[in-house]
């Protein structure tokens, strides 16, 4: 018997309970799993096992039992002095905690490290989409050139709720809100933030250099009007929240809403779920998909780590290492090279005069054009005297 705690008993934490007690995985982590705690500062005193809920840390900390932690509280503090205080207790901890992950992963992998622990965190992307073991082994033959995906559930289903069944902005986002999906401060999805820690936790898992979320340039949905949606729809692109990375001398990194060709796979994810394509040098192109947020879809992802941990009870650890970088290696937003959508009510003349030969659609009483690949600096000062009504970047998978 192998007992673990989970920390944080809300969306999450409740699923891994579930999933645990419904099954102890005897037979895949080679030992029956039991959880002995739960923590959390509310009380729950109608749950079938009110015993085992604390609110005290160091039941978890002191006791020489628990070998792993599911970490489902969410934030920095306290979960990162939780986190580094059992890793440094030889506990091994399993984290949904994308924003921990983001902020601290090279300290805490590190520490990890030291001392033969995992610290696994595949439920920090994706929800229960497997990304982060294919990055750390699957793939590892290959050198990645380029991720794009989306990877935020609340923005993709607020945007297909809108698209399909017409429901205001407000109300999508409650119903995110309401199926368990938002973050607690949704600001972090519907601004972008939290696809931003995301694809800077598949970027240093890449090339295994840490990029810090905060040096990338981050935009969100809130911008994006039906108007755009149904523009680019007649063109044959879909809006998407897409965070995406390239890796050339620097690195091409940001997250913001892209037009997607609707041949392309991502654009088929809708809804809560999360696509993320990956280019390899010799796989070529392969996309993850599946649920991005959601109870039992995220602690799906959570109890294959606890499994992971438990499988290897007694083993050498495979550990991840993210190298610091010596100079910020990410290109300026200003920058990088994308084709934009463009949507103004110039005529037809001034466009040309300025992008060339570029195809210029009449829709709704305006003029709807992409232009050629360009850098974003030009791009933004050629299409100022065009009075864009919505210029939005088309992403080239
Ligand atoms: P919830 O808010 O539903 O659950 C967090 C729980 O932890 C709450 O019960 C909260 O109590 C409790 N808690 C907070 N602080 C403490 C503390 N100091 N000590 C003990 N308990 C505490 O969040 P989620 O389950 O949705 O998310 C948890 C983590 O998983 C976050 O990092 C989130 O980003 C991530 N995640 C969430 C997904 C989802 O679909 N929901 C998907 C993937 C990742 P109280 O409410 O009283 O504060
Ligand atoms: N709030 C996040 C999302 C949870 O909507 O994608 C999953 O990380």
């Amino acid at each position: 018997m192998v007992k673990i705690a989970i920390m944080g008993y809300g969306t999450v934490g409740s699923g891994v309970y579930d999933i645990i007690k419904a099954d102890n995985f005897a037979y895949e982590a080679m030992n029956p799993i039991e959880i002995k705690y739960i923590l959390d500062i509310r009380d729950f005193p109608d749950h079938p096992e009110k015993q085992i809920f604390t609110k005290d840390f160091n039941d978890i900390l002191n006791d020489d039992e628990i070998y792993c932690v599911v970490e489902a509280m969410g934030g920095l503090k306290p979960a990162y002095e939780f986190t580094k205080a059992l890793l440094m207790a030889g506990k091994n901890v399993v984290t949904s905690n994308k924003e921990l992950v983001a902020t601290h992963g090279p300290e805490l992998l590190k520490i990890a490290k030291e001392n033969n622990l995992n610290y696994l965190f595949e439920a920090s992307v994706g929800g229960g989409i497997p990304i982060i073991k294919p990055l750390c082994s699957s793939l590892k033959a290959n050198t990645v050139k380029k991720i794009a995906g989306i990877l935020n559930g609340t923005t993709n289903f607020i945007l297909t709720q809108m698209i399909d069944e017409g429901m205001s902005f407000k109300d999508a986002l409650k119903m995110a809100q309401d199926n368990g999906y938002a973050e607690r401060d949704p600001s972090a999805d519907i601004e972008g933030h939290d696809a931003c820690r995301k694809i800077a936790i598949l970027a240093s898992l890449a090339w295994g250099e840490y990029v810090n979320y905060k040096d990338i340039w981050t935009e969100g949905i809130t911008k994006i009007t039906l108007e755009d949606v149904e523009t680019a729809s007649k063109l044959g692109y879909s809006v998407k929240l897409i965070g995406y990375c390239q890796k050339r001398e620097k690195l091409a990194i940001w997250v913001s809403p892209m037009l997607v060709r609707h041949s392309c796979p991502l654009s088929a994810a809708n809804g809560v779920f999360n696509a993320i394509l990956v280019d390899g040098n010799y796989l070529g192109q392969s996309m993850f998909y599946g649920q991005g947020a959601g109870k039992f879809a995220t602690a799906s992802a959570m109890v294959a780590d606890v499994i992971e941990s438990v499988r290897h009870i007694n083993a050498k650890k495979a550990y991840i290492e993210w190298n610091m970088p010596e100079k910020n290696n990410i290109l300026p937003i200003s920058e990088s090279e994308n084709r934009y959508f463009v949507r103004t009510k110039a005529e037809k003349g001034s466009i040309k005069k300025i992008f060339g030969n570029v195809s210029v659609n009449e829709i709704n009483g305006e003029r709807v054009f992409i232009t050629d690949i360009i850098k974003e600096c030009d791009f933004e000062s050629k299409v100022k005297p065009l009075s864009p009504i919505s210029k939005i970047r088309v992403l080239d998978a």
